[in-house]
């Protein structure tokens, strides 16, 4: 661990040298001035971990100098040394973050006692700030990737709510990516310091979801041997994230619609309502609205959660993000595990953009990370993905070009190279034509405007192909 080191200022010649003696014996870095300017000379160089201060000083006062020292070294702990100990004194002092106090004459174990705990103080105060930034770092939109149009419209609405207190109802499919843009959304806004808390109200058993929540008080129901602070408390000041809310039984619907619409909750076990100011974030991958139709979710509650709704699409629908997504991640488990592989053949990514990705992108970081770890180092080949990845029996390529004897996946079609004998450029083009018009049929179950669209073309044209080809869903 680094020596900390410790900055003391006084005008009295007899104490500068008794603390610097007493605290260069505990192994600490001392420098010692006289002044509030030689105060803020010495502070521009160095960033110490402490300061011992006289109140009052020659050319100034020392909550002034730590005010001032404390603009860029926001986590440096103090410690005030007067001769006037006066109450309103130390209470400016703690105003200003100076928990630690001395009056002269003062004792030097005494001394050295609070700089040890001044110390531990600046300690968990840089450690938080660490952690935060840590936090920050993860959840700003650096790690956030996509650059499709569907992303880029996520991105600009959670740019526009964070900093509201707006309920937002975040829905996609899974894996979609929905905690990270709740996350995002905490950490874009003032809340950013205090708590993001989740709850998977699909994970917590129905009978413990309402304590678990709400809190509980002693003796409520059996087992609850102590009062117990509910995750809506827990997350005041802050976020609480309702993941998989489309779970939560319609009792416990109706007490949540009364917590947003009172912002304030009751204990299991008390009659006294306790205010509350948490940011609601929920999440879902089932479709509310259908479960409003089927009488699963209330109406009421739906509106309060769907105020600012986000839509997360799921990675099929926004492929031009996979390369990215791929890179990104092998950065992360490249770093992690300390490996070194690389990913740059065409053909491989053409097969990753061209597969449906059920799991979104949660499939594809495992996918990543285990190529990464099965790897080591190196460059990854089509060979070393697994075979779902081969599985797609609408595409026949042998049947294709006989000739050439290729492999049954589509991306090897698209990096086809003529063979020697030829092929019939006519028939391939077809079935590559068909290969894509039937995709597109299947994904809107039919709808030929939408497969229109899908396929840039117009309706008619689509049309007369189909029943040229003789081709339908
Ligand atoms: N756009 C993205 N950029 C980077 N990482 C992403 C992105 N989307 C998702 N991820 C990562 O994919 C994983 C799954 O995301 P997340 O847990 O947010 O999904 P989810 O929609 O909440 O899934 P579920 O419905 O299963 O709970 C996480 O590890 C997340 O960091
Ligand atoms: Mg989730």
């Amino acid at each position: 661990m680094t020596r900390k080191s410790i900055l003391i200022v006084d005008d009295e010649i007899s104490i500068r040298k008794a603390l610097t003696k007493a605290l260069e014996r505990e192994n600490y870095n001392v420098k010692s001035v006289k002044s509030v300017a030689e105060a803020l000379a010495v502070s521009k160089e160095v960033q110490y971990h402490l300061m011992i201060t006289d109140l009052h000083l020659p050319d100034g006062d020392g909550l002034n100098l730590i005010r001032a020292i404390r603009q860029s070294n926001k986590e440096m702990a103090s410690i005030v040394v007067t001769g006037f100990g006066s109450v309103e004194s130390a209470i400016e002092a703690t105003k200003e973050g100076v928990f630690h106090y001395v009056t002269k004459p003062f004792n030097i174990d005494e001394v050295n006692v609070l700089v040890g705990r001044a110390l531990k103080h600046e300690e968990l105060s840089s450690e938080n700030k660490h952690l935060k930034q840590a936090l920050h770092k993860k959840y700003n939109f650096d790690n956030f990737i996509g650059d499709s149009s569907a992303m880029v419209n996520v991105f600009s609405i959670i740019e526009k709510v964070a900093d509201t207190s707006s309920t937002v109802l975040i829905t996609g499919e899974s894996g979609t990516g929905k905690e990270l843009v709740a996350r995002a959304l905490h950490y874009h806004s003032s809340r950013a310091d205090k708590l993001f808390i989740p709850v998977n109200c699909g994970a917590i058993p129905s009978g413990l979801l309402e304590s678990e929540l709400f809190g509980h008080m002693r003796g409520a129901f059996t087992g609850a041997v102590a009062n117990r602070m509910g995750r809506f408390q827990a997350a005041d000041g802050g976020t609480l994230f309702l993941d998989e809310i489309g779970e939560m039984t319609p009792d416990l619907q109706v007490k949540l619609l009364r917590a947003l619409q009172y912002q304030q909750i009751e204990p299991v076990g008390s009659v006294k309502p306790i205010e509350i100011d948490s940011r609601i974030i929920a999440a879902t991958n089932v479709d509310l609205e259908k479960a409003v139709v089927d009488k699963r979710f209330r109406e009421d509650l739906y509106y309060r959660l769907n105020v600012i709704p986000i839509v997360v699409p799921p990675l099929r629908d926004r492929r031009g993000d996979i390369p990215l997504l791929v890179n990104h991640f092998l950065n992360i488990y490249n770093d992690e595990k300390n490996c070194d592989v690389i990913m740059r053949d065409e053909g491989l990514m053409n097969i990753l953009m061209g597969y449906d990705w059920p799991g979104n992108v949660r499939e594809l970081e495992n996918l990543v990370q285990r190529m990464v770890i099965l790897k080591g180092a190196g460059e990854i080949e089509v060979k070393d993905l697994p075979s779902k990845f081969f599985g797609n029996k609408n595409i026949d390529i042998p049947y294709l070009v006989d000739s050439a004897k290729l492999s049954s996946s589509i991306d090897e079609f698209l990096n086809l190279v003529l063979p020697d004998d030829g092929l019939d450029l006519k028939a391939v083009v077809n079935r590559f034509e068909d290969h894509l018009l039937r995709q597109a049929l299947n994904r809107t179950n039919g709808n030929k405007n939408k497969a229109s669209e899908l396929l840039k073309m117009n309706r008619t044209t689509l049309v007369e192909k189909l029943k040229k080809k003789n081709l339908s869903l």
